[in-house]
């Protein structure tokens, strides 16, 4: 591994996920150091018992009406981010082991023919996504509503996409050599492969680590703690 890969897709990942994980434990702290309200702030139409709190925190965590009323295709593009972000969390843990039930069911070859379809999918589904939510920006009301950071954050977003799609649609290395790179982060060793130092798309993979451990570390500090706090929120406006 050269200096700069070591440092990137070695050293910055230890960093990144101990910001991320640290950062989010602090942001809790700080949400339960709040005093509670001495009124309750449930909003109407409130919840008849335990049951329907539960139902309506989980559908508004989940599926947010309030935006679908306010702009339905907006909703539509939100969700299919959120579900494409889901569904590449998923992916991604392929790198770490393989999904052997899956595996064992279609053999070898339809399992990597699995993974170019699904991967493939799901990356443009979310570069769709956040096209949209970009370009969305650019024309008022919205523009006068967006601060720099708005942008920011999709724009990042958008990087890590276009660099992990470069790897899903032109990369050349086999998912074992992804997994032999995760495994010796693992096992603090951080070390790529051969298969990877001579492949044409290295410095792809180097761009998509190095974004992506800027989202990481930016994340309990940007508005994407939302998705942490979205359940403390709904929680209250749930109250009965
Ligand atoms: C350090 C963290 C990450 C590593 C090591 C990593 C690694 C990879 C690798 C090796 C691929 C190519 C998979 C293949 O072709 O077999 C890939 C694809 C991809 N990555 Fe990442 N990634 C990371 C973070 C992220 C993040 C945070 C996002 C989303 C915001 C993301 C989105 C994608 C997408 C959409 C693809 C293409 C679809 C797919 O193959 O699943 N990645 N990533």
């Amino acid at each position: 591994m050269d200096w700069f890969s070591y440092l990137v897709a070695g050293i910055l990942v230890y960093v990144g996920v101990a910001i991320f994980i640290l950062g989010i434990a602090f942001r809790i702290y700080q949400w339960f150091k709040v005093k509670r309200s001495s009124v309750k702030l449930g909003m109407f139409p409130k919840p008849k018992n335990r049951w329907a709190r539960g139902f309506k925190l989980f559908k508004d965590t989940f599926f947010y009406p309030q935006v679908m009323g306010v702009d339905p295709v907006m909703w539509v593009f939100v969700l299919l981010l959120h579900i494409g972000g889901i569904a590449a969390f998923i992916g991604h843990l392929r790198l770490f082991n393989e999904f052997t039930f899956i595996a064992n069911a279609l053999g070898d070859e339809g399992m990597a023919r699995f993974a170019a379809w699904s991967g493939g999918t799901i990356g443009i589904i979310l570069l769709v996504s956040v096209t949209y939510l970009i370009m969305r920006r650019f024309k008022s009301p919205y523009k006068d509503l967006s601060i720099p950071e708005d942008y920011l954050l999709l724009v990042l977003v958008l990087v890590i996409l276009l660099f992990g799609n470069h790897l899903r649609f032109f990369g050349d290395v086999h998912v074992a050599d992804y997994r032999e790179y995760i495994h010796s982060l693992l096992a603090f060793r951080p070390a790529f492969p051969e298969a990877i130092v001579e492949s044409s798309t290295k410095w792809v993979l180097v761009s998509h680590v190095l974004t992506s451990n800027l989202l990481f570390i930016y994340f309990p500090f940007s508005k994407l703690i939302h998705s942490v706090g979205t359940f403390a929120s709904n929680l209250v406006r749930s109250e009965v």
